[in-house]
């Protein structure tokens, strides 16, 4: 089969965790920069990465990477490529363009030269002057980083947090694979109770649901290389039927969500329902002030509202005081939580968070507070 090179791309702060499901999905050899995973694959590979990555924004295909400090190497260099493999006679293709620290500064610029370059590239092998563009989608990546282009296409299409579960999302929802980097990031494994108690749309636990029933987060949506004739239909139907046969049962999990807004419980419940885990998860509406745990051992991860408004100060305040005080003699419990309130470890205070780990929510720097409970007895 075709050797191909791919590359999971990732939000800063997640590369370690896309690298560790890479590696997980059986390829070795992985090359790591800010932001991007490379590694060998063959073609069978797109459709499994497309279907399990679950941290990772994209799959990119390489196509090629070479210097270009000039428009003219930018050009020649791009159209040695052989985007005939990929690129169908009628295919439509946009190219996009970033560039960092580069001599070619213009992002606009190198996007109309690569675009120039793989139409006179594509016209030359399909001997045509004029393209129909009424088949398949392909976007092309050209990024230029010191001076090293990389193109590539991306395999993905809209990109991987669009699951196909979430039609609806409460205030401020979390992307679903920052939902499920909080949750492997976390000690949680499907033995353990799980509570967001300011859920809003569900995204964690949905995820964790999804994660602990080994059910791969694209299995309900497309990819934009399912519809290229390059990559044989029975390549997608074999990874989706594998996808199938992955997914265990529920009906053990003990995932509970709380919100104080009626709306969003409603709107959790639908989410999970798409995402058929739905008897996974319990949803309640009720305040986290009059949340009371009988439990122990138990783990809470959780993005609370950030509190960035000047009359969110007070409402942040109380929430705060109540976790505390739900938690601070509970030892046997952890906490897990996102914010981009610094202020937040001055009221948990149980202890100094045992790690803080530095994310992004979109643009909004965020730190993960990580507070580790006593270990459940055997
Ligand atoms: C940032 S959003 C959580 C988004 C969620 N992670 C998601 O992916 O949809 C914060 C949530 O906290 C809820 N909230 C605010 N104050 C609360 C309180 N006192 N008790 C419980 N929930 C609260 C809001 O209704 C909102 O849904």
């Amino acid at each position: 089969m075709k050797n191909i090179t791919l590359i999971a791309t990732a939000t800063f702060g997640l590369e370690t965790l896309v690298k560790q499901e890479v590696k997980a999905l059986g390829f070795e050899d992985l090359r790591v920069s800010p932001g991007k995973i490379e590694f060998d694959a063959v073609l069978a590979d797109i459709p499994r990465a497309n279907l399990w990555l679950r941290c990772a924004d994209r799959v990119l295909l390489k196509i090629g990477e070479f210097t270009a400090v000039t428009f003219d190497e930018l050009f020649e260099q791009t159209k040695t490529l052989p985007w005939e493999d990929w690129i169908t006679r009628d295919g439509r293709f946009t190219v996009n363009a970033k560039t960092h620290k580069s001599e070619l500064r213009s992002g606009r610029s190198c996007q109309s030269i690569v675009k120039k370059a793989v139409v006179e590239r594509l016209g030359a092998a399909y001997g045509i002057d004029h393209f129909a563009e009424t088949g398949p989608d392909f976007t092309i990546q050209v990024a230029l980083y010191k001076n090293v282009a990389q193109l590539t296409i991306d395999t993905s299409g809209p990109g991987l947090h669009k699951r196909g579960y979430r039609a609806a999302a409460g205030d401020a929802p979390l992307k679903e694979p920052l939902a499920a980097a909080l949750v492997m990031l976390s000690f949680w494994n499907q033995e353990r109770l799980l509570i967001d108690p300011m859920c809003g749309s569900g995204t964690i636990l949905i995820e964790a649901a999804m994660l602990a029933r080994n059910i791969a987060p694209g299995w309900k949506r497309e990819f934009a290389s399912e519809g290229w004739p390059s990559i044989p239909t029975q390549l997608w139907q074999e990874a989706r039927q594998a996808a199938e046969t992955a997914v265990q049962p529920g009906g053990n999990l003990q995932l509970f969500g709380y919100d104080i807004d009626p709306a969003v419980i409603e709107i959790a419940k639908g989410n999970a329902a798409v995402a058929g885990v739905a008897d996974d998860i319990t949803f309640a509406t009720k305040d986290v002030k009059d949340l009371w745990i009988d439990r122990q051992y138990g783990i809470m991860i959780s993005n609370p509202p950030y509190g960035m408004r000047l009359n969110e100060f007070q409402e942040m305040n109380k929430i705060y005081v109540s976790l505390n005080k739900m938690l601070r003699k509970k030892n046997g419990w952890s906490l897990y939580l996102l914010t981009a309130d610094e202020k937040f470890p001055r009221y948990f205070k149980r202890a100094r968070p045992d790690r803080v780990r530095k994310l992004y929510n979109g643009t909004i720097k965020v730190n993960y507070y990580q507070y580790y409970g006593d270990k459940p007895p055997e």
